[in-house]
């Protein structure tokens, strides 16, 4: 809080400019369900220097408004600005995110006006939070409770449904009725195509990545019983003995888990204490303070699972309190130790690759596509306008685009690193793709070969390069498993273009045929 270097009668207004500031601020508190409103009211009034929006997502069981809020200093409709969103409370009686949270936006407000990373960071990204996404249970809940299961779901008694076990799960059915909570939160994400997320939880202190789900059978049982329990107590039970009969649990690795190790460790390294590995109570020494989640307990219809596999947004579980309801007296040290942690990690969403499908004729974004960075077996799709993102460590890529009615894409790209002391910047690619159903002249409508392969037909490079022939291969086998996996919750919407599929197979088979 300088506020320069004025004298007398200037000093003194300046002062109580910035003691009033501060006051307005917030203070170290829980704010229960309606101050919440208020204050998330008040910081939308009162915030001049960058746009705000306030909206109410949805209600919880309970009926109490979900508000999510939106903070960014970027153009209303400017293409390529990455979605970012934290989500608190989602376990009602883990409270401390919702605070931090609110810090977290007080902060950038604040430091907008006088640090250029901050005015950065705001002039690019669209940043979303969500304070709290079960006001029911946390209504229940008692401050300094460090620890049980007491208001950690939805509904008037904060035990009804474990939102974190009530998404759609990757590799089973989630037959748990799907709660208004949750329904909400996929709503907004089909909505915004959030691209790096995160939950924030209390009961341990560690960045948790996905998958938490498994796919091993003897799981499946277990997570049968736990469907039919629907309690938390009951749960917390069946995990306890499937961990004793268990002991070291083997993790469930995503094809991006470069990525996500990563984020975790950006996470914990810029904690004041994570990386140490925190350890509460009787609990896990989790080495660097980064888990798999699985490794940790595996669970189906976590939230940060169908965050990566349905929408392609990187989410972590950052747990960042052994105590899951700590005295308001400890918010000040708690915020101290996840500001930075908090900070580098929204920067990440600049690290990677961004970019826009077009049609090569029209020019117009082309917004069905199956799109997949190659070696990493993990579909994500365009948004209305074309656009995309991907998290992605510096290296070599290339991304495969599948769009019904083009031909199928393979394009390269580099991925620069940076150093601590540079702004990241993503990978921009503007991805030209030629329409398959309009009969042309291939050769005519082949970019000339001095821009680098956008919008170039697979078929054409396979007959010029042989390198080309296993990545076809690959493409394919895509195609067969997407429209395989069409009856999952994952695939829905899409319509895998199998004749075509199977033609150009047949095509390429006899083509290899008569080659070799
Ligand atoms: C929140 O606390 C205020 C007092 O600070 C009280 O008047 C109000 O009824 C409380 N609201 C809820 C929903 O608990
Ligand atoms: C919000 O602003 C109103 C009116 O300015 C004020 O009465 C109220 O105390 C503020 N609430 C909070 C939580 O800051
Ligand atoms: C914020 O401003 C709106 C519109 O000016 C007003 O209706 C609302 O009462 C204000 N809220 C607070 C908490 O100040
Ligand atoms: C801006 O904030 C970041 C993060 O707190 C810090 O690393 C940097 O030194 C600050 N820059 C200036 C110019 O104050
Ligand atoms: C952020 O955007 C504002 C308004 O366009 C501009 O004046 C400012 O220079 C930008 N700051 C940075 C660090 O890019
Ligand atoms: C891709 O992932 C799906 C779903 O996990 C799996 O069924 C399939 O075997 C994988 N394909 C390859 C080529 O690894
Ligand atoms: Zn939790």
């Amino acid at each position: 809080m300088v506020c320069g270097n004025f004298g007398g009668l200037w000093f003194d207004v300046f002062l109580i400019v910035c003691v009033v500031r501060t006051c307005t601020c917030l203070t170290f508190k829980y704010h229960n369900n309606s101050e919440l409103e208020q204050v998330l009211k008040n910081f939308t009034n009162t915030t001049t220097n960058i746009k705000t929006r306030l909206e109410n997502i949805g209600n919880s069981f309970n009926r109490i408004p979900l508000w999510a809020i939106e903070l960014t200093a970027a153009e209303e409709n400017t293409l390529g600005v990455p979605n970012i969103k934290l989500i608190g409370n989602i376990h009602g009686n883990e409270a401390v995110g919702r605070e931090i949270i609110l810090n977290f936006m007080e902060y950038l407000r604040t430091e907008y006006d006088r640090n250029t990373t901050i005015q950065w960071l705001l002039n690019n990204t669209r940043m979303h939070f969500l304070p709290t996404m079960n006001p029911d249970g946390f209504a229940v809940s008692h401050e300094g409770m460090c620890s049980g299961e007491y208001g950690r779901n939805n509904g008037k008694q904060g035990d009804v449904e474990d939102l974190n076990r009530n998404f759609p799960d990757f590799f089973h059915d989630n037959k748990i009725p799907r709660q208004p909570e949750t329904v909400a939160v996929m709503r907004w994400m089909d909505r915004i195509p959030f691209i790096l997320s995160a939950g924030l939880h209390g009961g341990a202190v560690v960045a948790n990545y996905p998958f938490d789900t498994v796919k091993e059978e003897s799981w499946k049982t277990l997570l049968r019983r736990i469907e039919k329990a629907r309690n938390s107590q009951e749960e917390y039970r069946l995990r306890l003995h499937y961990l004793a009969s268990k002991p070291i649990n083997p993790p469930s690795l995503t094809p991006d888990d470069d990525v996500f190790r990563h984020l975790a460790t950006v996470y914990a390294n810029n904690h004041l204490t994570m990386h140490k590995g925190v350890i509460c109570d009787n609990g896990k020494k989790f080495k660097g303070g980064i888990t798999n989640g699985a490794a940790w307990y595996p669970f189906s219809g976590g939230m940060q699972d169908f965050n990566y596999a349905k929408h392609g947004c990187m989410e972590l579980t950052l747990e960042i309190s052994c105590c899951k309801f700590p005295r308001a007296s400890e918010l000040p040290h708690l915020w101290e130790e996840n500001k930075m942690a908090l900070l580098r990690y929204v920067m990440e969403a600049h690290r990677g690759v961004t970019g826009q499908l077009l049609d090569s004729v029209t020019n117009l974004p082309v917004s069905k596509a199956n799109l997949q960075i190659y070696g990493r077996n993990m579909t994500f799709h365009p948004t209305k306008n074309g656009e995309f993102w991907r998290l992605l460590l510096p290296g070599e890529y290339q991304i495969q685009v599948d769009a019904p009615g083009y031909y199928s894409t393979l394009q390269g790209f580099t991925v620069r690193n940076f150093s601590a002391d540079q702004l990241p910047s993503l990978t921009k690619l503007k991805i030209l793709l030629l329409n398959s159903t309009i009969p042309t002249t291939p050769k005519a409508e082949t970019p000339p070969s001095s821009t680098p392969t956008i919008g170039r037909d697979l078929r054409e490079t396979t007959a010029e390069e042989g390198q080309t022939t296993t990545l076809l291969e690959f493409n394919l086998l895509g195609h067969f498993q997407r429209s395989a996996d069409s009856k999952s919750e994952y695939s829905k919407g899409l319509k895998p273009d199998i004749f075509s599929c199977f033609l150009s197979m047949i095509i390429i088979e006899i083509f290899l045929f008569v080659v070799l």
